[in-house]
């Protein structure tokens, strides 16, 4: 039996680096399909360095475009390798083109899709991501959902409960295998000149965030009056679609925001396990903070991982100026003592032993 891995952007190569890990540990023939969604050295090539991870089988070379553009070209080139190489099943994880394309592309074929980090749900479909999860866990064959609630969504929507396991979430496995290499190998504090617990760290690259101006005005807002009380610099490591947003718009970052380039997945661990506290509408960082015990304040009215909610490690601001330094002051004076709900941080070796025992 021989398996496809399909990654295309930076959380993808994250989340499913224990999963390449385990399939080499355990032996299995696999072979990787990068559709190159992301494909600037700091959304990519970085990421294959520091996690190990093989060379691509076939590079797609698809790059960026509307949604449309981008998941056809994504859809007929991976069809394409799909075709040419018939693998027993394809794996890959969460919410973007480059997934729904895969396993559009995979289902059609009557290849078994394996998804990774299923039954995810903002309940929100104006988000692109919400679009690609509920179609993707629907095409799939084996759902593999991190948490408990995740399962109850997709038992929810009808989907057969045979299909689903509950394996936690791989970024736990990433969290561990990666933080006392990381702590070794990481000057990120020195080259930024700034001390432990000293510094907020913020990203944020939501297309409903960032590609409206009204809410990017108003979150650079919030960052000004967070700046303002809490005196704290801002480190900012920033996603190429946001830098592209605030040319555009013509915005200016409030002082004391450190604008960096996105970094590795080292430095970023370090970076965030060290945070004072962290602000970001990422969906991997919301689980990371909780991870590492860091309080998190999403600048999202709503989010897909409620679990970081219930254990009070996360607080949803929105993009209101007022309500941002309101969260972010309510997160400060929080003890950072809760449960993580994300798993053990052998979720990968679980999903490889389900796949093969299938
Ligand atoms: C995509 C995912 C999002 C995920 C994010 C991870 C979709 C719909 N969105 O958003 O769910 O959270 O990746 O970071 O799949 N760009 C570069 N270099 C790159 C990649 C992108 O410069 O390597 C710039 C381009 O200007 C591009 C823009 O960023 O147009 C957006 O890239 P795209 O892949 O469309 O979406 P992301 O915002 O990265
Ligand atoms: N990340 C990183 N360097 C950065 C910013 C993020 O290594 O400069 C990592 C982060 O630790 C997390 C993942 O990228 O594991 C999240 O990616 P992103 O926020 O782009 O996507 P999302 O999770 O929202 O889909």
């Amino acid at each position: 039996m021989e398996i496809a891995i399909l990654i295309g952007t930076r959380p993808e190569i994250i989340k499913l680096s224990p999963v390449v890990k385990a399939c080499e540990q355990m032996g299995k023939d696999f072979f990787i399909i990068h559709t190159n969604q992301h494909y600037t050295k700091e959304m990519d090539k970085i990421f294959l360095e520091e996690l190990g991870i093989p060379p691509a089988k076939y590079n797609l070379e698809v790059g960026s475009g509307s949604h449309g553009y981008q998941t056809g070209v994504m859809l007929e080139r991976i069809e394409t390798v799909l075709i040419k190489h018939k693998p027993n099943l394809i794996i890959l994880e969460g919410d973007t083109n480059t997934v729904l394309a895969g396993a559009l592309a995979a289902a059609k074929l009557n290849i078994p899709v394996a998804h990774v980090e299923a039954g995810l749900r903002s309940y929100d479909r104006t988000m692109p991501e919400e679009i690609n999860r509920i179609l993707t866990d629907h095409l799939s064959e084996l759902l593999f959902a991190p948490t408990d609630i995740a399962e109850k969504n997709l038992k929810n929507e009808g989907i057969d409960s045979k299909k689903i396991f509950v394996t936690g979430n791989t970024i736990v496995d990433a969290v561990i295998s990666h933080l006392s290499y990381a702590r070794k190998k990481s000057d990120i504090h020195s080259r930024l000149k700034i001390k432990q617990k000293k510094y907020i760290l913020l990203t944020m690259h939501r297309e409903e965030n960032v590609d409206n101006k009204e809410k990017l005005k108003d979150i650079l807002e919030g960052l000004k009056k967070i700046i303002k009380i809490l005196n704290l610099p801002i480190i900012f490591p920033i996603h190429p679609r946001t830098e592209k947003m605030l040319e555009r718009f013509k915005l200016k970052l409030p002082e004391g925001t450190i604008k960096i380039s996105p970094l590795g997945y080292l430095d970023f661990l370090v970076l965030m396990a060290d945070a004072y506290l962290i602000l970001t509408d990422s969906g991997g960082i919301q689980e990371e903070a909780c991870i590492l015990k860091v309080g998190c304040i999403t600048l999202r009215e709503n989010t897909e991982r409620p679990e970081t909610l219930d254990v009070g490690a996360n607080r949803l601001a929105g993009t209101d100026p007022d309500r941002i330094l309101k969260e972010t002051l309510y997160m400060e004076k929080k003890v950072k003592e809760w449960e993580n709900p994300f798993g053990d941080g052998k979720a990968a070796k679980r999903i490889v032993e389900i796949i093969y025992a299938r």
